[in-house]
Parts: C-alpha cells; structure tokens; sequence
C-alpha cells in the first residue's frame, strides 16, 4: 500500500513490467529521485501548485523556432551534463559543447576565405583552423558549419529584416590537409532569451543569462563522430559564469590582435585585424 516511507517503492514496482528494459529503468529511477526530491524539500502544496503552473508555461513558450524546455534544461546544467557524458573527449579529442538553439537555418555553403559577415559592423577577424584525427591524421573535405552572433551579440534570426538571413553563417569544406580558413568579426557575448519563465527563473534566483562570446562549429565527414563545439573568446565576459554552463577551457582561445597590412591584403581584410586558430581533433568512428 502506498505511504510515506514506501512511495517511491509502491510507484516503481507499478513499472516493474514495463516491457522494454530501458524504459523500465529509466521510470524507476525517475520516480526514486522525484519521490526523494518531494521529500527532501518536503514539497508543499503551494509549491507543488507553483511547479506545475511554470512546467505549463514552459510549455506554452514552445513552438516551431522556440524551445523553452531546452533552455529551462540549459539553464539547470542538464543539456551541458548529457552533452558532456556522451561525448566524452577520448584521445585528445576535442571536447564539445550544446547546440544551442540558433542552428535553427542552414548555413550556406561558402568557398574557403570567404567572409560571413554581410553587414560590414565590428571587429574584422580571420578565422583559420585544421580538422584533424586522433592520430593528427588530416580530415580532407570536412564539412564544417559554423555560425555566430554579430558584435552586437544578436542572431541574424533575431533581427529580421535589419541584417540580410544567413548573416554570420556558413558551410565550409576542409581542403586536402583538413585546413580551413574564413573571415568574420569577434562576436559579444549575449544574454539567452529572458522574456519566458525561464528568464523569469534566472530573474527570481538572481542568476545572469549571458552567454560567453563564441563562435559555434559544427565538423561532420564520412567515417567520423559528428562534433558540436564552440571557439570560445578569450577574455570574454562571463567565461567563469557562462547562463548554460557551456564553457570548457580547452575551448577557449586568444582572438590575438594582427597589425599586418601585407597579410590583410592577402585574406581580404581591413587592417589591422583580429586572428584565432583552432586544432579540431575529431573521432573516427569506433575509435580514436
Ligand atoms: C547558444 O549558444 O546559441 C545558446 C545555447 C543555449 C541556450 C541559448 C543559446
Ligand atoms: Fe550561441
């Protein structure tokens, strides 16, 4: 029978024959916690009541382009701990971060040296990088998405109508030695968006949203584990504090200032200039 001391055991044993074994397992643990977690708060009615009603207007946030129970997931570390636990970086791979919720449109495809930014606002800054294996082998022609906010800290998503859609985005093929290299400006760092219960939760526990300034890659290729990461601002605001927790120190790098008209020519790019390198070790598929 159900009561106090036992509720947890009288619930899971209601899913003792759940058929798929994952399922089972999943539910019993998710009823042992959720239990443990009434009983340690010693959840009132009044807060039970509260839960439900932010749970329903996380819902009602949602729809095809906003993903409130995302966020809300993001902002408790949940996106960040799933992400991190399956993908674990093995092999001096490197290490990955949350999609976020702006690859919402195709990044089109551009040629190697290209520049994302059609508006021409913020720092200018080369961006070079090569895709490699565990064993430092080249990934010839892999694909690598990348995109970004502007220096203003928005999407272009986020200003429609103001910036030209797929600014600050693109698809770039990796040449034979896995090189890659486009144009684009230092991005700011952003707040994620705070005008749903969500930012009302940030708002009522004191919490910042900002995101530490970064640029979002994608590297996919034949035969390897797609990799979702970010090249992280060095000296950014909010790396310590970053709103979901996304910031890992190996992806941070300095956007080191270039004073070089001959090598500005050379990309394209005003003088003087902003530059970052990034090594991107990928997996090989069942191995390093
Ligand atoms: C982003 O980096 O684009 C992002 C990630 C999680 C929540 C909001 C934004
Ligand atoms: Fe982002």
């Amino acid at each position: 029978m159900f009561d106090e001391e036992h509720s947890a055991e009288v619930v899971a044993a209601s899913f003792a024959g759940t058929p798929d074994p994952r399922l089972r397992e999943v539910l019993t643990a998710l009823v042992r916690h959720a239990h443990a977690f009434v009983k340690d708060v010693g959840l009132t009615g009044e807060e039970w009541a509260a839960g439900i009603k932010f749970l329903t207007a996380t819902g009602q946030q949602c729809d095809d382009v906003r993903q409130e129970f995302i966020l809300l997931s993001d902002v408790l570390g949940v996106s960040m701990l799933v992400e991190t636990i399956n993908n674990r970086a093995v092999g001096g791979s490197t290490e990955s971060t949350v999609e976020g919720p702006f690859h919402q449109v195709a990044s089109p495809a551009r040629a190697l040296g290209d520049t994302i930014d059609l508006v021409g606002d913020g720092e200018p800054c080369l961006v070079t990088g090569r895709v490699v294996d565990s064993a430092l082998e080249p990934v010839p022609g892999a694909a690598v998405d990348v995109w970004q906010a502007d220096a203003e800290g928005f999407y272009d998503v986020q200003r429609p109508g103001a910036v030209p859609s797929r600014n600050l985005r693109g698809l770039f093929t990796a040449d034979a030695e896995g090189r890659f290299w486009f144009r684009s400006v230092v991005p700011r760092f952003y707040p994620i968006p705070t005008d749903g219960p969500v930012g009302a939760l940030l708002g009522a526990a004191g919490r910042h949203p900002y995101r530490a300034a970064h640029i979002h890659i994608q590297v996919s290729a034949p035969g390897v584990r797609t990799l979702t990461t970010h090249l992280f601002v060095d000296g950014s605001p909010y790396l310590d504090s970053d709103a979901v927790f996304g910031v890992k120190d190996s992806l941070v790098r300095a956007f080191a200032a270039v004073d070089d008209p001959g090598r500005a020519e050379r990309y394209g790019l005003p003088n003087p200039f902003r530059e970052v390198d990034f090594q991107i070790v990928v997996r090989r598929d069942g191995g390093g």
